[in-house]
């Protein structure tokens, strides 16, 4: 490659990585994707030893939700009784980052939307 073409190809890369806002990077964490806010790293510790993180990301709910899936995992899936102030404090950030979505699941669609059922009864 020419010296004026090399020149000008770094000049892109550098335009380029400017470019980039500077915080995307930080705020997933790259080996979970985890959102790194909080107690991310809490969470790290205590929830990914069974599973992968793409298990919590995935999902969502609110507090009790995420109270009742560690209490089920507790119950069923042999996972370990956690601290009272770690248990606080993994769902203060789960409620927190991984909350309630509206776009979990699309709203029903309104019935005369719907085509005719085949099989109702006269
Ligand atoms: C002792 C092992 C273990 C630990 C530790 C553990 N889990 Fe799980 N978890 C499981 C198993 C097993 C499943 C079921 C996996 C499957 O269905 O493939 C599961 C499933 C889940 C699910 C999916 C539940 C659903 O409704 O489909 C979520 C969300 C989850 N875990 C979150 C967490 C969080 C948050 C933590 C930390 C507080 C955690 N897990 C720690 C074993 C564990």
């Amino acid at each position: 490659m020419s010296w004026p073409r090399f020149a000008g190809l770094t000049f892109i890369l550098a335009l380029l990585t400017l470019a980039l806002p500077p915080q995307a990077a930080q705020q997933t964490d790259r080996v979970t994707g985890l959102a790194r806010n909080g107690d991310w790293q809490l969470v790290q510790a205590n929830c990914t030893e069974c599973h992968s993180a793409l298990l919590i990301t995935q999902n969502s709910g609110n507090r009790g939700v995420w109270q009742s899936r560690i209490a089920w995992m507790q119950e069923t899936q042999g996972m370990a009784q956690l601290d009272p102030d770690v248990e606080e404090s993994i769902l203060g950030y789960l409620e927190e980052n991984y909350g309630p979505r509206q776009s979990a699941r699309r709203a029903p669609l309104p019935a005369h939307l719907l085509p005719e059922n085949p099989w109702s009864q006269p």
